[in-house]
């Protein structure tokens, strides 16, 4: 994973047995100049999720990364999808190496039939003068059912994956995804391939889903696409034109 022109993507590898937040971690050390440095953990003891919720787990139990990247000449426009490279990547990884039939629910949840089995957390250092990121990856291997945060969630182990090595998915996991960065970034930040991949890879196009939006305001209708920012495309019930929705939670109906 590791090497000069080609060989490997990333600069440095570092493991640690415990720490806060692996993407904590990573924003700090943002500022002294890093590039492509990857550090895992065996245990945070205060793991970070999207809309300021907690993730934390057992120790050994999950796979807990987080990349620090700067994506030098990418368009600020284009870094929205960032959050759903991660999240192809992650389904690709947890197919691969361990055969559970993971998907996309929009934005980047990882499902396995509708329960949670991963999580991504993508947060910005900086923007100028160019993009300085943290895409942070949690995946839950041997939780037992009653190490599970929420009845909603699951793990490899509860999912009969054919294997529980988390060194295995892990390497497979930053190697996919350095592949897919290099792919972006030699396409010069193009999303087509991307966008492309990502319909592939989501359940949640198709269904019928509710959004809850910023301002508190419910929009229920059929999930039809992604656009060219990443946004998931809702055709609302109540007729009219179809709404992007760039951020928010969304519940899958049916
Ligand atoms: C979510 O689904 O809410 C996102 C969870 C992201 C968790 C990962 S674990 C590695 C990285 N470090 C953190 O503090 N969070 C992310």
């Amino acid at each position: 994973l590791v090497g000069a022109d080609g060989e490997g993507f990333y600069t440095r590898v570092d493991v640690v047995d415990e720490t806060t937040s692996t993407n904590a971690d990573l924003l700090a050390a943002a500022a002294d100049g890093g590039d492509r440095q990857v550090l895992l953990a065996e245990y945070q003891n205060g793991g970070r999720g999207r809309h300021s919720r907690s993730w934390n787990g057992v120790p050994g139990a999950q796979v807990i990364v987080s990349v620090l990247l700067r994506l030098s000449d990418c368009p600020l426009q284009n870094l929205g999808w960032l959050p759903l490279l991660c999240g192809i990547a992650t389904v690709d990884a947890v197919r691969e190496v361990t055969g559970v039939p993971a998907q996309l629910k929009w934005p980047n949840d990882v499902l396995v039939e509708g329960r949670k089995l991963a999580g991504i957390l993508v947060e910005v250092a900086s923007t100028s003068p160019e993009p300085v990121v943290v895409a942070g990856i949690g995946i839950n291997v041997t939780l037992e059912r009653d190490d599970l945060p929420v009845p909603t969630a699951t793990s490899l182990l509860l999912e009969n994956a054919a294997d529980l090595d988390r060194t295995r998915l892990a390497e497979a996991l930053l190697a996919g995804f350095g592949d897919r960065i290099r792919a972006w970034a030699r396409a010069g930040w193009d999303t087509a391939e991307l966008a492309a991949a990502y319909r592939e890879h989501c359940s949640t196009i198709g269904l019928a889903v509710r959004a809850i939006l910023p301002g508190d305001t419910e929009l229920r209708g059929v999930a039809v696409d992604v656009d060219d920012q990443g946004r998931i495309v809702i055709r609302p019930d109540t007729g009219g034109a179809p709404v992007a929705v760039a951020a928010g939670d969304i519940t899958h109906l049916r």
